[in-house]
């Protein structure tokens, strides 16, 4: 028996040590954490549970036999964040390269499907070559079944993919289809083909980090939803995200205790600047709104013309759309509709109630935005608020012009409750625009012109620029003073707590991808 536990416990020994001393402090001196590092840090203390540490791969070819270390490049398991259940795989860049055997992928699809059957979240910590090359085609099947399972866990648990090092070729379809993904700067790269083939191809010179690091992903693509310092920045941030969301599509997110108190917020009243024309920052809205230091930012230097992100009001976490005068006026365009309706959609896959604040001038003109979609893209916007069926609740700060007051959670597509702020503007266009189409000729035959069409912008501003007329159609349920937003929302939401709406029974829409 003495011999048995001996062969054991050098077996896991033999396990925890990875591809070896050597290649840990590599790892180290690239200014990245282990496998294991990593999932110490990130998991409750004491709580990980690793699942397939002895398995091996079973490839022969290019002398693969003599080289076969336990766990295979991949450390898989389950644990607990903050008391809560996750599953979890780390790639090990010290075995092979971190790359993707038979096995490898045996071992995360494992995972994967524990996760989807009890309901809980699934983490992945990306850091790895890509495909086993010596293994070709198996290798490639093994991707395939982990997208698979990337698919069918869609809307069912939450997944979040943190991003730690090379993440190349078919490797990055597996993050792209997690829910969110966090890359770590300067020491992770995402692309499908890397710089080498870039320049084979198309002759362009560029750098890893200029072609897929984490802040190209962040304001161009947009693929990566959060940017790290570091490794352990990069856990703390999925930490705080998994916070927000419950852990399946069943569930409520955890609600943290809170008492009714005085909600009353006088600096929101403060807020609007006195000319309509005058931007403002919307996150002061959110901060004066949501519980204190709450607003979780998602995507917040992609598209930012409007701000998304997770917050909690009265103790229950919330979606926010919300957007942003400081930028582009916050008008729509093809990005922040994208950018939009992605957030809108996993919060109501997972039971997430959305607040949005809408300050928007219309959709932006333009050769580029219409060649680029802005129809199809505004288009997924719209659909994606008709079709959520979570509590949606409307503050209209200031202009809700155009088509732009329709996607925005109007009324119309479903939205629950549609409050406004005095200094709300509801029409079809904005005065001055609006003046010179429907008056053009008064404004032609007058002796001054300029006068003229001050004066029937007034008259324009007198009729369409407040949230009145649509109070009296009902389209705004209540125009509230600022200073009561916080309680009205709060009592909004938990008044829709027991919301169940059902959709018309179809196997699933489609959405204008
Ligand atoms: C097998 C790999 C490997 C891979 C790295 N290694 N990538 N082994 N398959 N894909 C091994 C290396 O041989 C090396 O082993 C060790 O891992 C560390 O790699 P280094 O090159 O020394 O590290 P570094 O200099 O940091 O460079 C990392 C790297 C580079 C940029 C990732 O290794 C690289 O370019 N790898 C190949 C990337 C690639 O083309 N992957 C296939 C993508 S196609 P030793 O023993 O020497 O230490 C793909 C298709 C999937 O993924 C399609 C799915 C649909």
């Amino acid at each position: 028996m003495q011999d048995k536990l001996q062969l054991l416990e050098d077996k896991l020994a033999n396990a925890q040590l990875g591809g070896g001393k050597k290649r840990i402090a590599t790892q180290h001196e690239k200014g990245k954490l282990t496998a294991r590092e990593r999932l110490h840090f990130f998991l409750d203390p004491g709580s990980f549970e690793e699942i397939g540490a002895l398995v091996m791969h079973r490839s022969a070819d290019f002398g693969m036999e003599n080289q076969r270390i336990p766990g295979d490049g991949v450390v898989t398991g389950y644990g607990t964040v903050n008391g809560r259940f996750v599953y979890v795989y780390a790639q090990d860049f010290t075995v092979f390269g971190g790359s993707l055997s038979e096995t490898h992928a045996e071992k995360i699809c494992k995972i994967m499907d524990l996760a989807m059957e009890n309901g809980a979240p699934v983490i992945g910590l990306n850091d790895s070559g890509g495909a086993r090359i010596q293994e070709g085609v198996k290798s490639l099947g093994g991707y395939a079944d982990i997208f698979y399972r990337n698919v069918m866990a869609s809307g069912v648990i939450p997944q979040i993919s943190a991003i730690m090092g090379p993440c190349a070729g078919g490797a990055v379809y597996s993050p792209a289809m997690t829910d969110f993904s966090v890359m770590v700067e300067q020491s992770s790269y995402m692309f499908v083909t890397g710089p080498n083939v870039v320049k084979t191809v198309t002759n362009e010179e560029v750098t890893a980090e200029e072609l897929g690091g984490a802040m190209t992903h962040a304001t161009k693509s947009g693929v990566t939803h959060l940017t790290a310092g570091n490794d352990i920045d990069c856990l703390e941030k999925i930490k705080t995200l998994l916070s927000y969301l419950p852990q399946n599509c069943e569930e409520q997110a955890p609600k943290l205790p809170y008492a009714l108190g005085d909600e009353w917020r006088e600096d929101l009243a403060g807020l609007m600047p006195g000319n309509p024309q005058q931007p403002y920052d919307m996150r002061e809205v959110v901060g004066g709104i949501v519980d204190e230091a709450s607003f979780f930012e998602i995507h917040e230097h992609y598209a930012d013309n409007i701000i998304v992100g997770f917050a909690r009001l009265g103790g229950r976490s919330i979606g926010i759309v919300g957007n942003q005068p400081l930028s582009l006026a916050g008008v729509l365009d093809v990005e922040s509709s994208r950018k939009a309706a992605r957030f809108v959609r996993f919060c109501d896959s997972f039971n997430i109630p959305l607040l949005v604040l809408v300050d928007v001038p219309g959709f932006l003109p333009g050769t580029d935005q219409e060649w680029n979609g802005i129809i199809v893209n505004g288009a997924k916007l719209l659909y994606a608020f008709s079709e959520a069926t979570v509590p949606r609740i409307t503050l209209i700060t200031r202009k809700a012009y155009g088509g732009a007051y329709d996607v925005m959670n109007s009324k119309h597509i479903g939205a629950d409750l549609n409050f406004a702020w005095p200094t709300a503007e509801i029409a079809v266009m904005g005065a001055k625009g609006a003046s010179e189409i429907i008056f053009r000729k008064e404004i032609l035959a007058a002796e001054d012109q300029e006068a003229m069409l001050a004066q029937k912008e007034a008259e324009y501003k007198e009729k369409f620029a407040n949230p009145y007329l649509a109070a009296e159609r009902g389209f705004v349920d209540e125009v509230i003073h600022p200073r009561a937003t916080r309680r009205k929302l709060i009592k909004g939401f938990a008044m829709l707590e027991n919301k169940s709406k059902k959709l018309p029974k179809k196997k699933h829409g489609n959405i204008p991808l």
